[in-house]
């Protein structure tokens, strides 16, 4: 049983997936994304949005952001198209079913 978040992400993933440019893209699942987060928590969840290493820096905030864009960011960290040392060693651990079900749970949050 799917918890009931999880249910119109997924028909929103679906519906997403019959768009040509997406079409490789695999459907991200909110609850999977339960235990990839604890690694993005430490810089996105801070109030006010800030970490304080290596120097005191400016966090975006991704909650409640558009999925395809999560995605789309990611991969441009992981590619070198976008450089940010952190994001980007981040964003090359992460696979594509990881990027999607992240975007999916963070795409969710208010
Ligand atoms: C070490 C701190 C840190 C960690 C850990 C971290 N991030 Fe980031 N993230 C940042 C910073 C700083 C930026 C802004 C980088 C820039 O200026 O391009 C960013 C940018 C992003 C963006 C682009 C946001 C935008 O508005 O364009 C996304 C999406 C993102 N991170 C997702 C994640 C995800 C998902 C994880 C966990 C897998 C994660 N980040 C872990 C610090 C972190």
């Amino acid at each position: 049983m799917l918890p009931r978040i999880a249910i119109p992400l997924t028909a929103a993933f679906l519906s997403l997936a019959s768009l040509p440019a997406a079409a490789q893209a695999p459907a991200g699942n909110a609850d999977a994304a339960k235990n990839k987060v604890s690694m993005c928590i430490g810089c996105h969840g801070i109030g006010g949005y800030k970490t304080a290493y290596p120097d005191v820096y400016h966090v975006p905030r991704i909650s409640g952001q558009h999925p395809t864009y999560i995605v789309n960011a990611l991969r441009a960290y992981k590619t070198g198209e976008r450089s940010h040392p952190s994001m980007k060693g981040i964003a090359a651990s992460l696979s594509d079913q990881d990027m999607a079900d992240l975007a999916a749970y963070y795409g969710a949050q208010k």
